[in-house]
């Protein structure tokens, strides 16, 4: 197990109001490690792998950005500026069981990259934005998988 910095923030996007969070294990060493271990595995994956492929020429840039998006989103650093919702239209062939394996992948590598309820701030901002999504481009009904963590909530 790699040893993390430190890093205690308030995290008030997840948390029930009143409730103080401090999150153990999330810092923008770990997220990169979150964010190179994600797409090793999205590049493997025999439905999600070609979706991504056909539209990054280049990973370092993508991998660089997602970096910046989950620091803004985790630790409010406002690293990144962007509207994932119009460049997820503009990809023809999604679909909410793609969503769910998307999903599915994720939750494994927050597992092994954060603490039990790190991990769970992740899956669970990870799960709104995928539920917009499927929503917001007219995809059906996201099944989400198992291991989000979210039921202990
Ligand atoms: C089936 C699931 C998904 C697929 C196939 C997918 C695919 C992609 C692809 C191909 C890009 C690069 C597009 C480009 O640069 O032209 C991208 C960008 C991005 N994705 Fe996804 N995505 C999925 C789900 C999600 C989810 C659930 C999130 C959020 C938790 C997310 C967040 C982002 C962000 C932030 C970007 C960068 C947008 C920008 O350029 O600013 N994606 N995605």
């Amino acid at each position: 197990m790699t040893q993390f910095e430190k890093n205690e923030i308030n995290l008030p996007l997840t948390e029930r109001k009143g409730k103080a969070l401090q999150a153990e294990s999330i810092s923008e060493t770990s997220i990169r490690e979150l964010v190179y271990a994600f797409y090793d595995r999205i590049q493997k994956h025999p439905n999600l792998g070609p979706v991504f492929s056909e539209r990054i020429p280049d990973w370092t840039p993508h991998l660089e950005k997602m970096c910046t998006f989950w620091s803004s989103a985790t630790m409010r650093t406002g690293r990144y500026s962007g509207r994932p919702l119009p460049v997820h239209r503009g990809i023809p062939d999604l679909s909410a069981e793609l969503y769910h394996e998307w999903l599915d992948l994720f939750y494994q590598t927050t597992s092994e990259v954060f603490t039990e309820s790190d991990a769970a701030i992740f899956n669970a901002m990870a799960t709104r934005m995928a539920q917009n999504m499927v929503h917001a481009l007219d995809l059906g009904e996201l099944r989400i998988p198992k291991g989000s963590g979210l039921d202990r909530a």
